[in-house]
């Protein structure tokens, strides 16, 4: 997964009012290979939500927590050589903290959040493409996520050639960019594959197109649901 480095300072922690009355928030993860577009569709869509009143929480995996930020530098450092299953706890870690932290507080107070990657990354990447065991990824997650899933899941999807060629005009590349075509073809798959199966949570975005029209599918796909929830 590529990082974004230009980002800076993990974001902002939600605190929660206990005395708050229960709400009911919308949870969005944007899924895809490297150089799909996701941390560039996400910078967009926060803007537009924010233009119609929105005031969505947007946050990244692996990070969105400190503990998880530092994790992720770990995950991302080119010079360390993780072994599979190193790196889908790492991502585990990662991911528990972002959800106790981050995600689930921010959604029990009503909020919208979007996410740059989330559980079907693991999926994708150490199941299909490292080819560990699904049903252990799988559990895993469930377990580190407490049963969350996001309300929806935006894949930006594409021939992993054409977002490898992306990543690598945008400069250096990491560790799991340098992995094989081959690898990265089956991440593809396995993202496919999960929207496949949960086409109800799932919406599947042609990523090759320019950024504008991205952005305007993502949109498409996106407001109904959003109004629905915003009047909900
Ligand atoms: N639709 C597009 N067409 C052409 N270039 C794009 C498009 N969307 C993004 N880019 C460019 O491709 C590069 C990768 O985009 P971006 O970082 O948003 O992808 P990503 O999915 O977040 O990648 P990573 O998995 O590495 O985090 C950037 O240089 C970005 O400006
Ligand atoms: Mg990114």
């Amino acid at each position: 997964m590529g990082p974004d480095r230009d980002l800076g300072s993990p974001p902002p922690f939600v605190s929660t009012d206990p005395e708050a009355p229960a709400a009911q928030g919308f949870f969005v993860a944007f899924e895809g290979p490297e150089g799909a577009g996701k941390s560039s569709q996400v910078a967009r869509l926060a803007t537009r939500l924010r233009d119609q009143g929105f005031d969505p929480v947007v946050t990244r995996e692996p990070g969105g927590s400190r503990a998880g930020e530092r994790v992720r530098a770990v995950l991302l450092d080119p010079e360390l050589r993780l072994e599979p299953l190193s790196e889908l706890l790492l991502y585990a870690a990662a991911r528990a903290q972002h959800v106790v932290e981050l995600i689930a507080p921010a959604l029990a107070a009503g909020r919208l959040v979007l996410t740059d990657r989330f559980r079907a990354a693991s999926v994708a990447y150490q199941a299909y493409g490292r080819e560990l065991d699904l049903r252990f990824v799988e559990a895993l997650n469930e377990r580190v996520t407490a049963g969350l899933k996001p309300n929806l899941t935006i894949l930006l999807d594409l021939p992993p050639e054409l977002g490898l060629a992306r990543v690598a005009a945008r400069g250096a590349t990491d560790r799991l960019e340098r992995a094989d075509l081959a690898f990265h073809a089956r991440v593809r798959q396995g993202f496919l594959a999960q929207a496949q199966h949960d086409p109800g949570r799932w919406r599947v975005i042609d990523a090759r197109h320019d950024e504008a029209r991205v952005a305007d599918g993502i949109w498409e796909a996106l407001e109904p649901a959003l109004l629905a929830w915003r009047s909900g």
